[in-house]
């Protein structure tokens, strides 16, 4: 679905009904990702864990590589949830790796909302949140 405009408490519900889907059988901490692009889309992405462990991929990276593989490449924000079964407990900080992946794509301004529950968020730059990152342009 594409939209002119979208308000933030929308985008972080998508992060919260994405992870529902989350399959983290061995870590038991569920995550939830949705992208908004600069057209107006949104992609959601969940973690997906394995009996292995390394080929575990966060919901963040879930949802830019479903995004990205589907011809995107400008994007405006990201709303993030996570916790333990339970639900979250806390606001939930994305993992330096994906935030090394949001570099790769996204401006200095892109915003990152890291929620704690569908109405109570932080906002912050990826600026902010990985600075000086290391790029190659
Ligand atoms: N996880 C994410 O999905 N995103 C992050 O930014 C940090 C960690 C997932 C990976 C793993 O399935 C679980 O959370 C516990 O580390």
């Amino acid at each position: 679905m594409r939209v002119r405009f979208m308000e933030n408490k929308e985008l972080v519900s998508q992060a919260f009904a994405a992870m529902k889907k989350a399959y983290a059988p061995y870590s038991g901490y569920k995550v939830g990702a949705a992208i908004l692009t600069k057209s107006g889309k949104v992609y959601t992405g969940c973690n997906i864990e394995n009996a292995a462990y390394s080929p575990t991929v966060c919901a963040e990276r879930t949802a830019f590589f479903k995004a990205v593989s589907e011809g995107e490449k400008e994007f405006e924000k990201i709303a993030v949830c996570g916790g333990k079964d339970g639900g979250p407990e806390d606001y939930f900080f994305p993992c330096g790796v994906c935030r090394q992946v949001m570099a790769e794509f996204c401006e200095a301004d892109f915003s990152i909302l890291t929620a704690k529950s569908p109405s109570d968020y932080k906002e912050n730059t990826l600026a902010q949140m990985l600075p000086d990152a290391f790029t190659i342009k």
